[in-house]
């Protein structure tokens, strides 16, 4: 031991130098030769006042303030959501079994969904953006970062199937092979004119309303969507949908979460003036999503005469196919029930509830502006 302590001499710094500078290489100076360092004190008197960011509308500056600690906490459980749309069982989808009839009219169903589903990316990278430049608490900007998240599943459902039953549909080039699939098709060239007529007045309203309005719109429609796929997940007998319909409907469940936390802080600091807008817009949202919750109401829908027709024909044809898409008396009901469940949710708040005479709920008779809506799944 005592030997070889002797000699392992440990390396001097002249060693190592010489490891990696062998004699003789001539050094080269640095950029840059301080005589001495500036004095902080000093450099801090001579400092200026960056310029101030006046625009009304920018992401900067940063902050990351939280206000309302629950929505932090509900964005911490969504960043697994717990399934993805490529692991879902689509190999047990045997699309042979169904006539092209039938293919025809669970596509038609996916497109339709569409207008409301498959708009949430957009819908909601959208409002994060306009979060940032408002300089929303962070909780707030990551929500709408987690619901476009999700939302893009949900898109991503739509496509698989639509492109399972039609391949390259809904339009583009597939070619409807039935009388039922050129119904399908005239039907969703409307849904996506008024789907186009919808992210015009979104495009506005999301500028034009401030957040605790905002959400109160979504809210509707997280309650419409919890419902519909919720019910969905019920009555389809195809495994695949089944299964894509209860993980939907759980994101769903989640994003309405997000809506309840933030308007319990916001409802009760709302002016009279801002509940009236929400009452308006509960209107609106009302009529945007009974397009799919229920049948589409003229204040916004622009849709021909064989729509509705067209529609029922195709619906009753996925029915047999064993797609569930609820009947008329079904939907009547379960809108009903959401409706209702929404009013029990903000009339505590002193928010009046529109009247909505289509599925028999009495309130307060508002305008509707079309220009301006802001519901989303
Ligand atoms: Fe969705
Ligand atoms: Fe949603």
């Amino acid at each position: 031991m005592s030997s070889q302590n002797k000699t392992a001499k440990p390396n001097t710094r002249q060693d190592d130098l010489d490891q990696f500078l062998p004699a003789g290489t001539p050094l080269t100076n640095p950029p840059t030769k301080h005589d001495s360092m500036p004095d902080p004190e000093k450099l801090l008197l001579e400092t200026e006042e960056a310029p101030a960011i006046l625009d009304r509308l920018n992401i900067f500056p940063f902050d990351w303030r939280v206000e309302t600690p629950r929505l932090m906490e509900i964005y911490e459980n969504s960043r697994d959501p717990g399934w993805s749309p490529s692991k879902l069982p689509w190999h047990t989808l045997d699309v042979e079994k169904f006539t092209l009839e039938q293919r025809e009219a669970i596509a038609y169903w996916w497109a339709l969904l569409s207008v409301f589903d498959a708009s949430g990316p957009a819908v909601f990278a959208r409002a994060m953006i306009h979060a940032y430049e408002i300089h929303e608490e962070d909780a707030i900007r990551k929500c709408f970062l987690s619901v476009t998240r999700d939302e893009m599943n949900h898109e991503e459902v739509c496509g698989r199937a639509i492109t399972a039953m039609t391949p390259g549909g809904p339009l583009g080039s597939y070619e409807p092979k039935t009388t039922v699939g050129k119904l399908a098709r005239n039907n969703i060239e409307w849904l996506y004119h008024n789907g186009a007529r919808y992210w015009n007045g979104y495009k506005k309203a999301v500028e034009h309303y401030p957040m605790p309005i905002l959400f109160s719109s979504f809210l509707f429609g997280e309650v419409a969507s919890a419902t519909l796929f919720h019910s969905m997940h019920e009555s389809t007998e195809i495994s695949v949908f089944k299964e894509a319909f209860k993980h939907i409907g759980r994101d769903e469940g989640r994003h309405l979460s997000f809506c309840l936390a933030l308007l319990k802080e916001v409802l009760p600091r709302m002016t009279d003036e801002d509940k009236l807008i929400v009452t308006k817009q509960f209107r609106a949202g009302f009529v945007f999503l009974s397009g799919i919750l229920y049948e589409p109401p003229e204040d916004f829908w622009q849709l021909p005469k064989s729509f509705l027709p067209a529609q029922r024909i195709i619906e009753e044809v996925a029915r047999e196919a064993g797609f569930g898409v609820l009947t008329i008396d079904k939907r009547y009901e379960n809108w009903r029930t959401a409706v209702v469940r929404l009013k029990t949710i903000v009339e505590p708040h002193g928010v009046l509830f529109p009247a909505l005479p289509e599925i028999d709920v009495d309130g307060e008779d508002v305008s509707f502006d079309a220009d301006k809506i802001v519901p989303i799944f």
